[in-house]
């Protein structure tokens, strides 16, 4: 763990995981650990001044399974004074009413433990219903937005905006 970032996620059936590749890739691998949740307990997170953290939404607006497991340990975090940017993943064509729900959660859960949350970004250009993850005056998603179901063709372009705003805020570029 020697890098200044650690970019922690979980993910079912490996989109996230496939994002989160991509979001190294773009930043740089010798300045961020991944670390796939399954494996590694949130209490790492502390280890890190840096945070990238990324979350798909599963069965109508509940946590992925393997941030499900480890979601009471995310009580006892302590993340004073550590940025942290957020990504989630959803289906807003298939799910629209909790269109990245699990994103609203950990970003409350993460902001709990006293991080500062990063990389908020707009909602144009999205088409759901109802969703968790939006800021109060419902303008912003509280990380960034992704769909690899109905919008695929927009992540990379969606991630090379995103990623410098991080680093940015990070001050790190
Ligand atoms: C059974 C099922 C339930 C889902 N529920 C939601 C949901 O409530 N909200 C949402 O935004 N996306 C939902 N999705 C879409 C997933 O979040 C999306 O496919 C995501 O890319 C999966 O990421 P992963 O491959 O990293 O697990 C659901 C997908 C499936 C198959």
């Amino acid at each position: 763990m020697s890098a200044p970032i650690g970019l922690f996620f979980g993910s079912t059936t490996g989109n996230t995981a496939d994002v989160a590749e991509r979001i190294a890739r773009l930043i740089g691998p010798e300045r961020v650990d991944l670390h796939d949740i399954i494996d590694i307990a949130p209490a790492a997170m502390e280890d890190y001044e840096y945070l990238i953290v990324g979350i798909p939404t599963w069965d109508f607006g509940e946590q992925q399974e393997d941030w499900l497991e480890v979601w009471p340990e995310l009580d006892r975090l302590k993340l004073a004074g550590r940025r942290c940017a957020l990504f989630g993943l959803g289906d807003q064509l298939g799910y629209g009413e909790w269109y990245l729900d699990a994103m609203g959660l950990l970003h409350d859960k993460l902001r709990a433990a006293g991080a500062e949350p990063v990389g908020y970004w707009p909602v144009q250009g999205y088409d759901f219903e109802g969703s968790k993850a939006l800021t109060p005056d419902g303008r912003y998603f509280v990380g960034l937005a992704l769909d690899e179901d109905s919008q695929r063709a927009e992540t990379d372009g969606r991630l090379e905006i995103w990623v410098p705003q991080v680093l940015d805020a990070f001050a790190l570029d």
